[in-house]
């Protein structure tokens, strides 16, 4: 899979690009990262890529020729990007459903503004626009990231376990399930028991309801279209009518 980001900072992405897991799937050649320099769109003397705002106002736009020039570059690619996304506060939520799709395309193209984000013209030449949370940056260059090293790792042979993210947050609906490692007291505080216990069943049991649990707690939200057993749900509608589980 290949991802190319335009910016005005790709020195602030590129060391990104060359540690940990993200720098090994590269360096093997499961992920392809190009990054391309929107300056070089910039046509004036001043390689200045933005301008004041019509309507006045703070700050300056980026100029929607420039993103133009980008996507036009972008269309003589083999292959042509199967997404064109716009990063902005003011997109869709990057979900988990979403970097699942993005993970299923051959080739992405990330646009990362600054400033005061894109001429909004910009909009309408993409296929996508899309926000990393409800806060905003200085600029797309750490959205860019988010998105790419979340689609990453569910690339084949990205992470070490091919299982792990499947039982990831999100992934099934819920929240992940607490986990613990050794010792198995610190300071008073006890893993489990039943994590102790060598008996799978029971495990998997515990580990179900916690992520129920932790889910009805800290984000009932996604409970609305979680998909879960009748059983839990009836075990969810005690919670909410007032039997509801200590955190
Ligand atoms: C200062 S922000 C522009 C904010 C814009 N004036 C607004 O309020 O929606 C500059 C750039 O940072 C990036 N950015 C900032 N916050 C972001 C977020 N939450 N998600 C995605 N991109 C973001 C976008 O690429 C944006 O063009």
């Amino acid at each position: 899979m290949r991802f190319t980001v335009y910016t005005l900072f790709g020195s602030l992405v590129e060391p990104y690009l060359h540690e940990a897991l993200l720098g090994k799937a590269i360096a093997a050649g499961r992920l392809e990262v190009v990054l391309r320099d929107l300056r070089r769109f910039a046509g004036n003397r001043t390689n200045r890529v933005d301008d004041a705002p019509y309507g006045g106002g703070a700050g300056m736009v980026m100029r929607v020729d420039v993103a133009a020039q980008a996507l036009d570059e972008l269309a003589s690619d083999t292959p042509p990007p199967d997404e064109t996304v716009l990063l902005t506060p003011a997109g869709g939520p990057l979900t988990q459903g979403l970097v699942e799709h993005f993970a299923g395309l051959e080739h992405v193209a990330l646009i990362s503004g600054r400033y005061e984000g894109f001429d909004a013209r910009v909009e309408g030449l993409v296929t996508r626009q899309v926000s990393i949370g409800d806060y905003v940056l200085m600029g797309g260059e750490l959205p860019a990231l988010v998105l790419l090293e979340a689609t990453a790792r569910l690339l084949p042979e990205v992470l070490g376990d091919a299982e792990s993210h499947r039982q990831d947050s999100f992934s099934s609906g819920l929240l992940d399930y607490p986990e613990y490692t050794r010792p198995p007291s610190y300071r008073g505080l006890d893993v489990p028991e039943v994590l102790l216990s060598g008996h799978h069943g029971r495990v998997a049991a515990w580990r179900r309801r916690e992520a129920l649990r932790r889910t009805f707690l800290r984000r009932p939200d996604l409970l609305e279209s979680a998909p879960l057993t009748e059983e839990e749900r009836a075990l969810v509608d005690r919670w909410k009518s007032g039997a509801a589980p200590e955190e």
